[in-house]
This record gives C-alpha cells, structure tokens and sequence, in this order.
C-alpha cells in the first residue's frame, strides 16, 4: 500500500485522539510508520483512541494548537517526515455556541502548525485537512471544484475557509520557494461515518448511542442530502496526497477534494435506515422539529482533480459503507467488550484496503 511509503518513517498527526485522527494513527501503525500525535485532550468519553490503546504505541503528546511555543517544541523533538494536521474544532453546532473558540483552534491553530513548520525549516511534508464546509455553499446541483470560491456562512465553514487562505499563504509566501523543504497541501473531506465516532450532535453516534440503551433516535432535517463516506475513504485520500507530495513538487500548495462519488448522495433519513437495517432494528427513527439554526442543505464535492492527479477515487458503495459502520459499533456494544476492537478495527481497514485493490485504485495495489 502506498509504495511501502510511510514504513518507518515519522509521522506527526495531531488531532490524534479524535475520530478520524486515531483511525488515522492506527492505519499508519499498520504501514509501519513510527507516530507521534498532539492533541489538546481525548475529546470523547468513550473514544476510539482509548478503545484501540493507542497511547502504548504512539508518542503521545498533550497540547493545544493554540500553544506556538508549545507545538514548535513538539515538532522539533519529533522530527518529522509527515505531518497530518487534523486537530480542529469540528462541530458546526458547537461553532454557534462558541464561535471564538472554533475560530481562534481552526485559523490560528493551522497558522501555527505551519508557522512551526517554516520555523523549523526542515525536511517536511504536510498534509493540512480543511473540509468540504470551506466552499461559499450556494446550494446548486453541482459538485465544488478545488477552484471555486471559500466562504462559510456558519462560524465552523467560515473558519475552514479561512484556514485554506492562510494554507495558500504559507504557500505562496515560504514554500512555494526551491529553497524550502517543506511541501504542504490541503485536503477537503465531508461528512465520514465509521465506528468509533462518539462526538456530540453528530447523526451516527446519536443513533447508536440511543439504539444501544433501547431508546429511539431523534432526527430534525431528514430530507438533508450529505455526502456520506466512510472515514477510510478520506484517509485514503489524505495518506495518498502525502506520498504524492512526497515524491512531486508539482502538487506542492494544491489543493484536493476527497468525496464520494456524484451519486452517492443519500438524505439523513436513508442513511439511517441503512444503519437501523443492519443492526435488525425497525422503527427506531423519530422525526423531530428543524434544529433552527442554518446548515446548508446540499454540498457535492467534485473529485475530478484528485482522480486525475493521484489516481484516487473512493473504494465503498453506500450499503458497504453503513455495513462497515453499524457492524463497528455492533461489536463495540453487543459483543464481549472491547478485548477485540483493535484486531477488528485493522481487519476493517484490510478489508477497505481489499475493496480498493479489487477497483484497482492505485495506492492499495502499489
Ligand atoms: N468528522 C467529519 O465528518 C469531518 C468532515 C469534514 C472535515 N473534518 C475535519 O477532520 C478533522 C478531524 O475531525 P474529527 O471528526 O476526527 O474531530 P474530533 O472532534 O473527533 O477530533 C478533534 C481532534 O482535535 C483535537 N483538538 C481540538 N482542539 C484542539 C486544539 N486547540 N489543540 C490541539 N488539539 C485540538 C482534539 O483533541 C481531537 O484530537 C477536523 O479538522 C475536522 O474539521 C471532519
């Protein structure tokens, strides 16, 4: 997979504890790669991070993005080949209540993660993730290309969307020089589903949190359509951009969408029945008045560039995407605990890697 590319080498992910960031640190651990992470906390209780012990296998460090000084000292004790910044405040809801707090961990925490990388002035290739939330959402039928134009009418987009200016920034002001040794591009993902998910106000994790303790999930926009992917998808794309980066200074400060394909786009309330379907549920979906704040309604990504250029696409079909999740969560809750979560969490991520092998997706056949 991916050339053998990341065997050995130090990798430095920092929102490692959350959801995509420990699946994230395990998939690398199966590639071999030597990994450190920097995260200010372990945000969920319980979380895939402690389910998978990551913290014996890693170099486990405790900071906020925030802390320059404090994130400059990490990376210069890590010494790393790759960087994956991931560590953000995610939640659209949560940027509502707190809008300085998403703002100040999502601009200024990637400025300083790439101001630590120009200060430290090595040898480094960083992928930074964004969000399909960065585009100026006009809500139109057809999916963003990686030119079109950032904006965010929530506080959440609107701080992914400055993140990318500041991305380009960095670019066209340190490292776009033949001189730097550090390459950067950022990736935009959307909404990922997968076990181990237990963030609050997310669709998933709500679902089964209620279905788990016998009671009926609530939903409030169920005809929203989302372009849901399993969070291997993303991954996928995020570890194929750095080896490219790698090894091409062509791509170096571009830009790439990660998203499923056009027709993959299912409404909350289908989304759903697949998951309440594979756990032998019925009528266990409620639906409730409209949340009352703005979440833009429809957003396609178009992944034109990232197929072109990287020679990725997405590996899962929908049914395959909601199994890989309700069957995650299915041996979190119904089975003997936890003893077998890790061993199951890199089985899925084989058998992932099988479903891109059989499409002849480029990184898992290389
Ligand atoms: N989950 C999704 O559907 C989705 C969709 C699009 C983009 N993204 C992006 O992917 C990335 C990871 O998302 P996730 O769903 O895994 O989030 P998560 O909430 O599960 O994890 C967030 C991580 O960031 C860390 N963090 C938060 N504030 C920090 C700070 N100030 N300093 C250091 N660490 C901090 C947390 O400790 C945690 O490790 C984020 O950048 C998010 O915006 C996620």
């Amino acid at each position: 997979m991916f050339n053998n590319l990341y065997h050995n080498k130090k990798v430095l992910v920092t929102g490692h504890t959350g959801f995509k960031g420990s699946w994230l640190t395990e998939w690398l651990l199966l590639l071999g790669a030597k990994v450190s992470g920097y995260s200010k906390d372990i945000p969920t209780q319980p979380s895939l991070f402690e389910a998978l012990r990551l913290e014996d296998r890693i170099q486990h460090h405790i900071g906020d993005v925030r802390d320059k000084a404090h994130f400059l000292t990490a990376l210069q004790e890590t010494r790393p080949d790759f960087v994956f910044h991931l560590a953000a405040q995610p939640i659209v809801r949560q940027s509502y209540i707190d809008p300085s707090e998403t703002v100040s961990t999502n601009v200024l925490g990637t400025n300083n993660v790439l101001d630590a990388l120009r200060i430290n002035n090595q040898p480094c290739t960083a992928v930074i993730i964004t969000s399909d939330k960065c585009y100026h959402n006009v809500e139109w039928t057809w999916g963003y290309r990686e030119n079109d134009r950032l904006g965010g009418n929530d506080p959440y987009s609107a701080s992914k969307g400055a993140a990318e200016l500041i991305i380009h920034t960095y670019f066209t002001s340190f490292f776009q020089t033949g001189s730097s040794p550090v390459r950067i591009a950022s990736a935009r993902a959307g909404n990922v589903i997968g076990g181990g998910d237990w963030a609050d106000s997310r669709l998933v994790p709500d679902a089964f949190r209620a279905w788990a303790t016998g009671e009926k999930v609530e939903i409030r926009s169920p005809k929203a359509t989302r372009p849901w992917q399993h969070v291997l998808e993303p991954l996928s794309g995020y570890l194929r951009l750095g080896e490219c980066l790698a090894k091409s200074k062509d791509l170096n400060g571009e830009s790439f969408n990660f998203g499923p394909p056009s027709e993959q786009s299912h409404t909350v309330l289908e989304l759903l029945e697949a998951l309440e379907a594979s756990w032998k549920l019925n009528d266990q979906i409620i639906v409730g008045e409209n949340p009352g704040f703005h979440e833009a309604g429809l957003l396609k990504l178009n992944c034109d560039k990232a197929l072109h250029k990287l020679k990725w696409q997405p590996a899962l079909p929908f049914p395959e995407t909601a199994t890989f999740t309700a069957t995650w969560y299915e041996q979190y809750y119904r089975q003997e605990q936890s003893a077998n979560l890790r061993e199951f969490t890199s089985k899925q991520i084989t058998k992932y890697a099988e479903a891109a092998r059989n499409r002849n997706i480029a990184w898992a056949i290389q």
